[in-house]
């Protein structure tokens, strides 16, 4: 059984990949105000004081990151900011400091987004900062230490998000259908890698 950190393990994607790894590994809950431990992903001093107080473990899984909508000319400066700050650097400070936490040939998985590679209108903010996200991803896992993987899932729209913000839900995934994409990750062998989460799960 291996330890897995899993940041996020309160939202819609997260509690299916915790429920799902939890049957077979221990799994802790980390959430920005409600879990085993918590954690700010837009402070780094938040996110080393986490992996602190956890201390070593096998595997960390990111399904956090908040970012933006916007229209290219109606996204403001802040709209851009945030979103680099909380999905893009809150996830990429949680890779450049779980990688002297996790344990040899251990797991390091964070999350992306479609709209990186067929993003709809008004959507720049979040494009944008999953592009980004996903070229560090396959730079960073060529220079990670100690055998251990980085990775990103690329989830579609999730039937429950699609659900809770009233839209259709036709080419949708659930998100216990999601979470498989994940636990791939954790139990392949691939890094650098982007995995989109069509190939491992049903869409609705
Ligand atoms: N849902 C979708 O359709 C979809 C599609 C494509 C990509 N994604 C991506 O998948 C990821 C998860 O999405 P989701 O819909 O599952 O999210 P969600 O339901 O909104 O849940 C967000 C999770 O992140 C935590 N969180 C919020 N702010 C945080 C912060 N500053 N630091 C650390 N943790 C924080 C929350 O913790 P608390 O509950 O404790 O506040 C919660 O556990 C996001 O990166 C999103 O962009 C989602």
């Amino acid at each position: 059984m291996s330890k897995i950190m899993v940041v996020g393990a309160s939202g819609t994607i997260g509690r299916a990949v915790a429920d799902l790894l939890g049957q077979t590994h221990q799994v802790i809950r980390v959430g920005n105000r409600q879990g085993d431990y918590t954690v700010d992903l837009s402070l780094k001093a938040s996110i080393e004081n986490v992996f602190k107080k956890i201390g070593s473990i096998d595997a960390t899984i990111c399904a956090a990151g908040l970012s933006r909508f916007g229209k290219l000319g109606e996204a403001s400066d802040d709209d851009f900011l945030f979103s680099i700050n909380n999905k893009l650097m809150g996830q990429v400070n949680l890779v450049r400091i779980a990688q002297q936490h996790v344990s040899p040939n251990g797991s390091i998985t964070v999350t992306t987004g479609l709209l990186a590679r067929e993003p709809w209108p008004g959507t720049v903010p979040t494009a944008m900062v999953n592009a980004a996200l996903e070229g560090f991803v396959r730079a960073a896992a060529l220079d990670a230490p100690s055998g251990i993987r980085i990775n990103a899932v690329s989830p579609i729209l999730v039937t429950e998000t699609a659900t809770k913000m009233g839209m259709d839900t036709a080419g949708t995934m659930s998100a216990v259908e999601t979470a498989k994409a994940y636990q791939s990750c954790l139990t392949g062998d691939m890094t650098g890698q982007v995995l989109d989460v069509r190939a491992f799960g049903k869409v609705d």
